[in-house]
C-alpha cells in the first residue's frame, strides 16, 4: 500500500534540505570572504572533474524563483545553510551587511510562501580567515563560532525559530582533517582529535547561545548515522563492527547527551583527553530540543590488521553485489528504522527528525523531462520505513528530503545528482523530476 502523509499525523514535519556551498554560487560577491571549500576547489585533484561552486545553482540570484517553484511543490519546511563567511567576511569582526540582507531575502520570501524555515549555522565552510588561525584544530573556533551564532540570532531569531548548530560533524572532520579529502585537506589522527573535540564544543555552546538569547527556539544538530552489521558472524568482525558503530554513529552524540566519548570501543579515541580542559565534559553536554538524523545506507564493517587504531574496515557493497546509487552505496531503507531505533534507545534522548536522507542516480533528461523511478522508490521506501519507527512508538518527527536541486556533491562535483528537481548547470534551467512530482502529490 502506498503511504500517505495524513498516516503520519497533522504534526509530522515534512521538508527538503539544502547547504549553502553546494547551491548558492555567487563566491566572492557582495562582500562574502573566501571559505576553506573556496580554497580548496582550487587544489589539485581534489574534486572531480576540476569542478567548483562558484556558480553551483546559482541561488543567490535564483532564489525568488526556485522558492516559489518549493511553493508549487507543496513543499512546507526548508532546510537551508547559512554561509559563515558571507555573513563575516573574516569570520570574526566586521559584519557584511548584504550578506545579512540575502538571507533576510530568504527567509522573509519563506514565510511569505508559507515555507518554514530551518537554518543549519555550519554546513562545512568555515571561513578561510580561521582556518589560517588552525580552524576546527584551534580552540578558539569554539568562541569564533559563538559569536557567528549569536550574530546569526540576533539578526534572524525574530523570524527563524528552528536551528540546526552543525551538519554533520564526524564527516567533515573525518574527511576534512583526517582523511584531507574535503576542505580543507588536513590530514593525521591529532588534527582529527582536536578538530572533533572542539567541534563538539561548538555545537553544544552554540545551542547554549541560541537558548539563552531566543525564548520559543527549537533548537537541534544533525548527525550522520548508518545502520552498522558484521560481515561475518566471527567474534572479530562483530569487534570491528562496534568500534566502526562507536565512530560513525556514537562519537558526538554521547558526549552530548552527557556520556562521554565512547572511547571503551576505541582506545586510541582516549588521546582526545590531551584536548580536554576543565568543565568541558560538562560543556560538551547539552539537551537539544531535537536530534538531526541523517541517513543514507547502512555499512557492513570486517576485521582488518591493516587499518591503524580500528582494525575495521567497510566491505564495499559493489564487492558484496548489492544494488546501489550512483555513490556506490547500498541502497538498503531499513537502514533509517534500524537507525531510529538505536537513537530511541538512549535514555533522555530529544526527539528525532530526519533532516537528510535522498539518493544519487543517474538521471536522464528526455523531452525535457526527468523520469527517476528509481529515486522516488527509494524515497517511499525509505518513507516506509520512517512510517515502521513511527508505528512502533519510536521518537520521530519529521522527514527532510536531501536535497530539493541538483548541486555541487563535494568532492565528487556535479556528477552524483540527488535533487528532486534536475538542474542544467549550462543554463541553470529548472525541471522537477518525476520523483520531485510525486513528493509534491505526497505533501499535498
Ligand atoms: C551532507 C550533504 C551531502 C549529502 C550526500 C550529507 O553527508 O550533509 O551535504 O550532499 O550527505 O552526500
Amino acid at each position: 500500500m502506498d503511504r500517505c502523509k495524513k498516516d503520519f499525523g497533522d504534526d509530522f514535519i515534512w521538508g527538503v534540505s539544502t547547504a549553502a556551498y553546494q547551491i548558492e554560487g555567487a563566491h566572492n560577491t557582495d562582500g562574502k570572504g573566501a571559505s576553506i571549500w573556496d580554497t580548496f576547489v582550487q587544489k589539485k585533484n581534489k574534486i572531480f572533474g576540476k569542478q567548483d561552486a562558484n556558480v553551483a545553482c546559482d541561488f543567490y540570484n535564483r532564489y525568488a524563483a526556485d522558492l516559489a517553484l518549493m511553493r508549487r511543490m507543496n513543499i512546507p519546511n526548508y532546510r537551508f545553510s547559512i554561509a559563515w563567511s558571507r555573513i563575516l567576511p573574516q569570520g570574526t569582526g566586521e559584519i557584511n551587511g548584504l550578506g545579512i540582507d540575502f538571507y533576510n531575502r530568504i527567509i522573509d520570501l519563506a514565510l511569505e510562501l508559507g515555507i518554514t524555515p530551518w537554518v543549519t549555522l555550519y554546513h562545512w565552510d568555515l571561513p578561510q580567515a580561521l582556518e589560517d588561525k588552525g580552524g576546527w584544530t584551534n580552540r578558539d573556533v569554539k568562541d569564533w563560532f559563538a559569536d557567528y551564532v549569536a550574530i546569526c540570532v540576533k539578526h534572524f531569531g525574530d523570524r527563524v525559530k528552528n536551528w540546526i548548530v552543525i551538519n554533520e560533524p564526524t564527516v567533515f572532520t573525518g574527511a576534512g582533517y583526517f582523511f584531507g579529502v574535503h576542505a580543507p585537506g588536513k590530514k593525521g589522527f591529532n588534527n582529527f582529535l582536536a578538530a572533533a573535540h572542539h567541534t563538539a564544543l561548538a555545537q553544544a555552546g552554540g545551542a547554549r547561545i541560541i537558548k539563552s538569547l531566543q525564548t520559543g527556539s527549537n533548537v537541534g544538530t544533525s548527525f550522520s548515522c548508518s545502520h552498522i552489521e558484521p560481515y561475518t558472524a566471527r567474534n572479530k568482525d562483530k569487534i570491528a563492527a562496534a568500534k566502526a558503530d562507536a565512530l560513525l554513529n556514537r562519537f558526538f552524540i554521547e558526549p552530548l547527551l552527557g556520556m562521554g566519548y565512547p572511547t571503551q570501543e576505541i582506545k586510541a579515541l582516549r588521546k582526545i583527553e590531551k584536548y580536554m580542559q576543565q568543565n568541558d565534559e560538562a560543556n560538551l553536554q547539552f539537551n537539544m530540543d531535537f536530534i538531526g538524523i541523517q541517513n543514507y545506507t547502512r555499512e557492513i564493517i570486517r576485521h582488518t590488521l591493516f587499518v591503524p587504531f580500528l582494525q575495521a574496515k567497510i566491505v564495499s557493497a559493489q564487492k558484496r553485489k548489492v544494488e546501489t546509487t550512483a555513490m556506490n552505496w547500498e541502497v538498503y531503507p531499513e537502514s533509517i528504522y534500524e537507525v531510529l531505533k538505536k537513537y530511541s534507545s538512549y535514555a533522555n534522548i530529544p526527539p528525532l527528525i530526519i533532516t537528510e536522507n535522498g539518493a544519487a542516480f543517474t538521471d536522464e533528461l528526455v523531452d525535457c523531462k526527468v523520469h527517476d523511478p528509481k529515486r522516488k522508490a527509494y524515497l517511499q521506501q525509505a518513507i516506509e520505513q520512517v512510517y515502521r519507527a513511527k508505528n512502533k512508538g519510536l521518537n520521530v518527527h519529521g522527514y527532510f528530503v536531501w536535497t530539493f536541486l541538483d548541486n555541487f556533491e563535494w568532492a565528487e562535483g556535479y556528477r552524483p545528482r540527488f535533487g528532486l528537481v534536475h538542474v542544467d548547470f549550462e543554463n541553470q534551467k529548472r525541471i522537477v523530476k518525476s520523483s520531485g512530482k510525486w513528493y509534491a502529490d505526497f505533501l499535498k
